[in-house]
């Protein structure tokens, strides 16, 4: 009972989440358009940095940029804060249906590191905030002169701590955590900082004083940040279900390459959508095909399988006594009533239709048996796999 409720709470959450999150990439990615398509023009008033025209559903629209802000305060202003904030409120509540409700299943792996449900939970936390407040230190720090050293910095920083959860959670949850800290960096930036400096703006307008450009600067620095860390995360977000990434022993290595993809495809659209030809928006597909399947090539190297010999019959029990106690038209399992995800593995038809995705999530990942409960070893792992690999050839 409780594992369908969490499972419908779960896709509630998920669609809530997608639904904000687009909300805010689709603003995000409108307003950097927005910015570098604005053209000074002779003609528009005093204090403006440019105009923009274009076209959508049937009518015009002509949008002026203000250099600093206009003289007087518009009447209605719309903020754009509510979309980065709820993208992140669904997406912590999601971690907490996922990765809190039920620690030991997916967030904990004890061959990684014997956690209790508490202190996990408590790592997952506090990564966040402090992933936060290193970062904010980094910006307000002497390198934010040189926004290229700060963005080395913070490469370098992310792909660290892509790899310090290698060594604390389950592996989907430590590629998942990753994705959480620029999340919460982005919306910080929002909350802390750009909308925080936007109603100075705003305060200095009402009390007519001129508002100083300073503050809308940070403001900007910050949003293109967030610019370039949205491809990343949006992988990071939804890769979760392909043990093929986060399943890697050094699936730090493809954060390091998620984050260059994700930016260079960025560099691509600014670039284009500022109306730049040529060489400069030539050059980062060919880059990023080449990464990508370098991303393809890498994870197929797993120096963490052995090769070992096929054995149906050791197999067949190992899936007999580790998986099919849930994965059963009759789980004995008292945490299912059904099979999960409609999964099972009572006939050899069933494991041979499945034994793609039974290799990633039980050989090349630690996903399954759920938090381990039935106990697989290692060698188990390779036997299991080493029989799939060949077919699951019968007794
Ligand atoms: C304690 C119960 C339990 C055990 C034991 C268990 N699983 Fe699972 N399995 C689940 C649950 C729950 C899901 C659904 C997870 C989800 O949707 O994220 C699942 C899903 C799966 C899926 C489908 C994943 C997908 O992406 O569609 C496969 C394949 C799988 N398990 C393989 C195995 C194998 C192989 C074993 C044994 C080595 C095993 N499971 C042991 C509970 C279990």
């Amino acid at each position: 009972m409780e594992t369908i409720l969490q499972e419908w709470v779960s896709l509630f959450v998920r669609w809530a989440h997608i639904i904000s999150a687009i909300g805010w990439i689709g603003s995000s990615f409108y307003f950097m358009w927005l910015d570098s398509s604005l053209k000074k023009r002779k003609g528009l008033p005093m204090g403006t940095k440019g105009d923009s025209w274009s076209v959508h559903g049937g009518g015009f629209y002509h949008v002026v940029k203000y250099e600093v802000a206009p003289d007087e305060m518009p009447e209605a202003l719309k903020w754009f804060k509510w979309e980065s904030y709820s993208t992140w409120l669904t997406g912590f509540t999601m971690m907490f249906v996922t990765y809190y409700w039920s620690a030991s299943g997916l967030l904990i792996d004890k061959s990684v590191l014997d956690l209790s449900e508490g202190q996990a939970i408590a790592a997952s936390m506090a990564s966040l905030a402090i992933a936060w407040v290193f970062y904010d230190q980094l910006c307000k720090s002497f390198l934010r002169q040189w926004p290229v050293a700060v963005f080395a910095v913070l490469f370098v920083a992310i792909v660290a701590a892509s790899w310090g959860f290698q060594h604390v959670f389950s592996a989907r949850a430590a590629w998942l955590h990753t994705g959480a800290i620029i999340a919460t960096m982005m919306t910080g930036n929002v909350f802390f900082v750009i909308i925080p400096n936007s109603k100075v703006l705003v305060a200095d307008l009402i009390a007519g004083r001129t508002p100083k450009a300073e503050f809308g600067e940070i403001a900007k620095l910050r949003s293109t940040h967030n610019n370039y860390l949205t491809l990343p995360v949006i992988l990071m977000m939804i890769s979760n279900h392909y043990p093929m990434t986060y399943s890697h022993p050094y699936a730090w290595v493809m954060v390091a390459m998620a984050l260059v993809i994700g930016a260079v495809v960025r560099i691509f659209y600014n670039r284009h959508e500022a109306g730049v030809h040529g060489f400069a928006v030539q050059w980062q597909w060919p880059l990023v095909a080449v990464m990508a399947v370098g991303m393809v090539a890498f994870s197929m190297w797993r120096p963490d399988q052995k090769v070992v010999a096929v054995d149906p019959v050791r197999a067949m029990e190992i899936v007999t006594t580790r998986c099919a106690v849930c994965h059963s038209a009759t789980p004995s399992s008292d945490m299912f009533e059904e099979a999960p995800a409609g999964v099972m593995f009572d006939t050899l038809e069933q494991i041979r239709a499945h034994s793609g995705k039974m290799i990633a999530q039980a050989v090349l990942a630690n996903t399954m048996p759920l938090g381990n409960i039935t106990e697989i070893t290692p060698e188990e792992r390779q036997i299991l796999g080493a029989w799939l690999r060949d077919g699951a050839p019968a007794e």
